[in-house]
């Protein structure tokens, strides 16, 4: 991918609300809780090189990913902190990730067999996966979970050093599943704390933003902080709990290319589905959903001189037009995320719009748009 340099469509990432978010949720944590910044899929659209290195100088002691790909990423950029990949990992390539010192994560028995066939020229560090109601990866039973930790016995290079589950609706006003993953997860530590010799010195860690948010006394060695991180919340509801202040580090921002007065009847765009009832503005953007800018957001609006301006015609691969109140001049700023003067467009109003969360939002405007870091 060449980086855009040329094409005045961009985003902004703020560190600093970064390290604002950190040391909010950081003063509400227990000592000996420590934060985990997960930066997974480009650091949720941010950039994980930078969101991990603002991340660590912020107090973060360890970072999160979902593939080894990403975690070699961090590694290829010098970053030394410990790294966990979440996701599965093929056994064969447990070497790649002993020798960068990346932890990987395991739940199955057949895969600590396949490892454990491999010669490995340094250990391989895990932390272990139990599924409390994800539904998704983990251990679910107790009995698994001891024929799990007879198998790990037998491996001596492959070492553990920590435990977790994820809540499915830690961030919900209903906490009734969320106590009781809690409870299936207190009941397997206590069969992890009989079995394992050595298991006080495990790194266990459940929570992830909506649960440090909410239970922060509760955490244990790590949270798994993500999307607060970066400034959005978990969800509505946790937000309108104002539990915590979180500062939105993504803008995203373009120019206008071209600027015409139109008559009435005019239409625009693919399939003339907008017609001008009287005359008007036109502007034309430089982003569509080449760069992850959903079709769908056709009759969302921009913002352009403080002011809201419809997105309107379908958009294109790599353009869309808005309507204007008036001329601007070519160059002028448009605004897709973030403040223009009394007016704000938040991740949250685009993730409403779309009928989605504000995970996917920053997630899908790709790497053709380059991110600029102020
Ligand atoms: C296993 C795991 N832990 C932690 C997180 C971080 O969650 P959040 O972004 O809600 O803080 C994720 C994100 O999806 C995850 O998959």
């Amino acid at each position: 991918m060449v980086a855009t340099l040329y094409r005045p469509t961009w985003a902004e990432i703020d560190l600093a609300a970064i390290g604002y978010n950190i040391k909010q949720i950081k003063k509400t944590l227990s000592t000996g809780t420590e934060i985990m910044a997960v930066v997974k899929a480009n650091g949720y659209g941010h950039g994980s090189v930078e969101i991990a290195r603002k991340a660590l100088a912020s107090g973060a002691k360890a970072l999160a990913v979902a593939l080894l790909e990403e975690a070699l990423v961090l590694r290829r950029a010098g970053i030394t902190a410990p790294i966990l990949v979440l996701g599965w990992v093929d056994p064969k390539d447990s070497p790649v990730a002993a020798s960068h010192h990346i932890t990987l994560t395991f739940f199955q028995e057949e895969w600590l067999e396949e490892v454990g066939k491999i010669s490995l020229t340094d250990d391989l560090k895990v932390h272990m996966k139990w599924d409390t109601g994800m539904g998704r990866i983990g251990i679910r039973t107790e009995q698994d979970l001891s024929h799990v930790l007879t198998a790990l016995k037998q491996i001596p290079h492959v070492k553990l050093t920590g435990v977790f589950t994820h809540f499915a609706s830690a961030d919900e006003e209903n906490l009734t599943y969320y106590h009781g993953q809690t409870e299936r997860f207190s009941r397997l530590l206590d069969i992890f704390q009989k079995e394992w010799q050595g298991a006080e010195s495990i790194h266990i860690h459940t929570g992830n933003s909506a649960a440090a948010i909410r239970f922060p006394e509760q955490m244990q060695h790590y949270i798994r902080f993500g999307i607060a991180m970066y400034g959005q919340y978990p969800s509505p509801w946790v937000k309108s709990q104002k539990i915590i202040s979180l500062k939105p580090a993504f803008s995203l921002y373009s120019q206008l290319t071209h600027v015409k007065r139109v008559s009435k009847g005019a239409k625009i765009g693919y399939g003339s589905t907008y017609t001008f009832n009287e005359e008007g503005w036109v502007g034309t953007v430089p982003i569509g959903y080449g760069d992850g800018w959903s079709r769908e957001l056709q009759d969302f609006h921009v913002l352009v001189d403080g002011k809201k301006c419809p997105i309107i015609g379908r958009i294109c691969m790599d353009q869309m037009m808005i309507r204007l109140d008036q001329s601007y001049p070519i160059g002028t700023k448009v605004t897709l995320i973030g403040k223009d003067q009394q007016e704000e467009i938040e991740v949250d109003d685009i993730a409403d719009y779309l009928g989605t969360i504000p995970y996917e939002v920053t997630c899908m405007l790709n790497e053709r748009i380059p991110r600029k870091y102020i």
